[in-house]
This record gives structure tokens, C-alpha cells and sequence, in this order.
């Protein structure tokens, strides 16, 4: 069974899933240019797929006896990724850019909670993780190829 550290990570990452969720709308309803109507579309099916990650990670911390964050306030104050409100005035690329800084922020808190869990020998966790992660570097890699870049942004 999970000690409470390693549950604590999950319920940041909980917290994490929830912030960029908004922030995913945010990017969604403010994006602009003659690129509007596809990202505008992507973006959404972005935030659909953190919901459901969201969703399922708090489901997973409520199996192991955690109590996942559930108000606006615990997700600001335990995101590793942070609200930004001048981001809606971002040109379009400097939009998307700022997107996928967000998503490899997430990513590697992902990777860390892979670790903890592994080592706390948490099979299904690392499981649910892991998946997460693999859908999140899919993302990154199709944002950068957006941009013009590798999948590492150069
Ligand atoms: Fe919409």
C-alpha cells in the first residue's frame, strides 16, 4: 500500500490536471488567426482527454484512502503548473508554445509519480501513469511538430 508521500504526489498531479484543464479552455476560447478553427478543436479534445485523466487519478488516490483536491483554491494552490491570465493576449504560436510548456511541466510530474510509484510497488497506479504519460508525449511531440520543431522543441 501507498505511503502518504507518494499519495500527496498524486494528489498534486490531481491538482496539476485540473489547473491545465482550465488553462487548456482558456487557450481554446482565446486562440486566434487564420489557424482558428483547428486548434480551437484540438484544444478541446485536449481538455476532454485531462478530464478523463483527471478523473481517473482522483478515482485511483480515493482507492488508496487519499482525499483528491476538489475546489478551484486546493487546485491553485497544489498545481505545478501555474495560472497565467496575460497568456490569452499571446500571439498564436507563443499560445501554442506556452501550451506545451504546460503539457511537458505535466509530463514530467507524470515521469516523477511513475518513479514513486514503482518504487511503492503500486503496479496499477504506474499503469494509469504510465498510460497518461504515453497520450501526453504524443501531444507534445504533434505541438512542437506544429511550431515547426523536433519533439524535443528544437
Ligand atoms: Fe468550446
Amino acid at each position: 500500500m501507498a505511503t502518504e508521500s507518494v499519495t500527496a504526489s498524486l494528489n498534486k498531479l490531481v491538482a496539476t490536471q485540473g489547473l491545465l484543464y482550465i488553462k487548456l479552455h482558456q487557450a481554446h476560447w482565446y486562440i486566434k488567426g487564420p489557424n482558428f478553427f483547428d486548434l480551437h478543436v484540438k484544444l478541446e479534445e485536449y481538455y476532454d482527454e485531462l478530464t478523463a485523466q483527471m478523473d481517473l487519478t482522483a478515482e485511483r488516490l480515493l482507492q488508496l484512502g487519499g482525499e483528491p483536491y476538489s475546489t478551484l483554491q486546493e487546485f491553485i494552490e497544489h498545481s505545478v503548473i501555474k495560472e497565467s491570465a496575460g497568456d490569452k493576449n499571446k500571439k498564436p504560436e507563443d499560445m501554442i508554445e506556452a501550451v506545451v510548456s504546460d503539457f511537458e511541466i505535466y509530463r514530467d510530474e507524470l515521469g516523477e509519480g511513475i518513479d514513486l510509484f514503482d518504487d511503492a510497488s503500486d503496479d496499477v497506479t504506474v499503469d494509469i501513469l504510465t498510460e497518461q504519460k504515453r497520450e501526453v508525449d504524443k501531444v507534445i511531440w504533434m505541438l512542437w511538430a506544429y511550431l515547426g520543431k523536433d519533439a524535443l522543441g528544437n
